[in-house]
């Protein structure tokens, strides 16, 4: 997005590479946009292999690229200190498409004109598409909605370069070279206000770079197993932490068909857990899978360290102490441990690369929970690094991983305890504990989880008087949260029906001993956050 919010600092970082792909590669630049990532999905989701790149690595990476996509920025493209591009890569030959920023950026190093527009373009527009444009438009010829997020605007274009599409605002919404394919546009096909972005991103990868479309999750199961077989030697071992979520589940299984009995998991029962929840654990990985399994039952562990703890961060901070030792415990007894694998995801690894981001605020230590320091002394096996969430899942659907895990909602580390607002205590866990276990069960009886994120019960740390058959009680509140999102980055609560909500209410406050409220939180993320500490 162009000249949208003041531009942050540079604090470019060299980019971890995933593992090397044997697929067409799609390059992103990244300048700093909200929505490099958004591109890189959507590449995705046409089963074309996209990574996400600094623009500094563009010159050396191109040649290896079957087509590049220009992301937006914060910046301007005419201002000084502005991630900018090599020119060179404009004669690679390779298919380039710019948009927002990517398009300004081209334009300006290509010898045409940017300049700060008279009025800033932000929200829909109506795009008419002009005689030219059929590559990109292909199948998309009517008057289109557009989003429109931009400050600056292409004045003059270089030599070569034509409209293919305007607004009433931007006679240049669309461009391309006449001769070479380089497009450029200045709305975001990738967001879903353009309804029919998706389209034109695919007519960019098929029709104008000739894309086979060869990114499946077969194909990287197949890779990946291969891959993990050639790094694990047959004396080595594997240990994996299990948590019960999709990523760790679905890494064990694949880890698990590669090198079969030489993994082993571990799963660590701090107590906090869900109702259930570590039995169907050890139910799916013991019998189903026979995959090793050690399991830590360190509940009274757990409890101990939280006593008298109210305060979010320092809960989280000692959760994290006693699973890193209860862990090491149980890890020394594996044999031949050599490697540890870990569920990192694509966002994780791009996040630490983060082109032009200043540093953010730490919100909550998510991060810190569950993670486990370098002096264990294991070689890493992260064979989701170059994923992104869906795909762990498809993957996991692929391993034939059942439903229930797959699309399991996620849950944080630190478990119950975020969740007991105030003081952890084994009594206001149970109490939790059951209502949460109807909160899940009415939202997925008639499969309303399907549309959610999250969806969970808190304990809140007060009481209410309340009245039943002739007595006064005066007895705890459970909130509880759903929302909707598409990557905890920003939320909104789910508007689930009355009588979804009233079976949850009757239930909590008839079924759990000690409740007596049920209230519905409407918090939107930000300003508040989905978890309530
Ligand atoms: P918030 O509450 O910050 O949560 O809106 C965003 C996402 O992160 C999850 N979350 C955590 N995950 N350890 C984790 O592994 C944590 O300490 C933690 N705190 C929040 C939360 O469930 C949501 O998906």
């Amino acid at each position: 997005m162009a000249r949208n919010a003041p531009p942050p600092e540079p604090a470019p970082a060299p980019a971890p590479a995933p593992a090397a792909p044997r697929h067409e590669l799609f390059l992103v630049v990244d300048f700093g946009a909200q929505y490099a990532q958004l591109i890189a999905r959507r590449v995705r989701e046409h089963r074309c292999y996209a990574e996400i790149i600094l623009p500094q690595d563009l010159g050396r990476r191109i040649s290896g690229a079957k087509g590049v996509i220009l992301s937006g920025s914060p910046w301007s493209a005419y201002e000084p200190g502005a991630p900018t591009l090599d020119p060179a890569v404009f004669d690679a030959g390779v298919p380039i498409l710019g948009i927002c920023y990517g398009m300004q950026l081209a334009a300006h190093l290509l010898g045409g004109a940017v300049a700060h527009a008279a009025h800033r373009e932000y929200g829909p527009a109506r795009l008419e598409v002009l005689p030219g444009g059929d590559g990109l438009f292909a199948g998309l010829e009517g008057p289109l909605e557009v989003w429109m997020s931009h400050g600056d605007r292409v004045e003059r274009l270089p030599e070569g370069f034509e409209a293919i599409a305007r607004t009433p605002a931007a006679p240049y919404a669309a461009v391309r070279h006449a001769g070479r394919r380089l497009y450029g546009v200045q709305f975001h096909p990738e967001v879903t206000h353009t309804p029919r972005g998706s389209e034109l991103l695919k007519n960019f990868l098929f029709r104008v770079c000739g894309a086979a479309g060869d990114w499946t999750m077969r194909s990287y199961v197949d890779e990946s197993v291969e891959r993990i077989r050639a790094r694990v030697g047959p004396e080595d071992h594997v240990i994996c932490g299990l948590s019960g979520g999709v990523d760790s589940t679905v890494a064990a299984v694949l880890i698990h068909r590669a090198i079969g009995a030489r993994l082993t998991c571990i799963f660590v029962d701090n107590g906090l857990l869900r109702r259930d929840e570590a039995e169907e654990v050890l139910g799916a990985f013991r019998e189903r899978y026979q995959i090793p399994l050690v399991f830590a039952d360190a509940g009274p562990q757990f409890l101990a360290a939280l006593a008298g703890v109210t305060d979010p961060e320092e809960k989280r901070r000692r959760i994290g102490h006693v699973f890193v030792d209860v862990f090491r415990a149980h890890a020394r007894s594996v044999p031949g441990a050599r490697f540890l694998a870990q569920g990192t995801l694509y966002p994780d690894v791009i996040e630490s690369q983060s082109a032009f981001g200043g540093a953010s605020q730490t919100i909550k230590t998510h991060h810190n929970v569950g993670g486990l320091p370098k002096e264990l002394g294991f070689e890493l096996l992260e064979p989701f690094r170059a994923l992104f969430k869906d795909e762990v899942r498809q993957i996991g659907r692929e391993l034939g991983v059942p439903e229930r895990f797959v699309r399991r909602q996620p849950f944080p580390g630190p478990g119950l305890a975020v969740r007991v607002a105030g003081e952890v205590t084994a009594e206001r866990l149970a109490i939790l504990r059951e209502a949460d276990a109807i909160v899940r069960e009415e939202i997925e009886r008639e499969g309303h989880d399907r549309d959610l994120w999250q969806y969970f019960a808190v304990l809140v740390p007060v009481k209410t008087v309340g009245v039943m058959g002739d007595g006064r009680t005066y007895e705890s509140v459970i909130a509880v949260r759903a929302v909707k999102s598409v990557d905890a980055m920003t939320a909104d609560w789910a508007d689930l029906p009355r009588a979804v909500l009233q079976r949850v209410s009757n239930r909590v406050i008839n079924e759990v001993r000690g409740v007596n409220r049920v209230v519905y939180d409407i918090s939107t993320k930000p300003p508040s956050t989905i978890e309530w500490e």
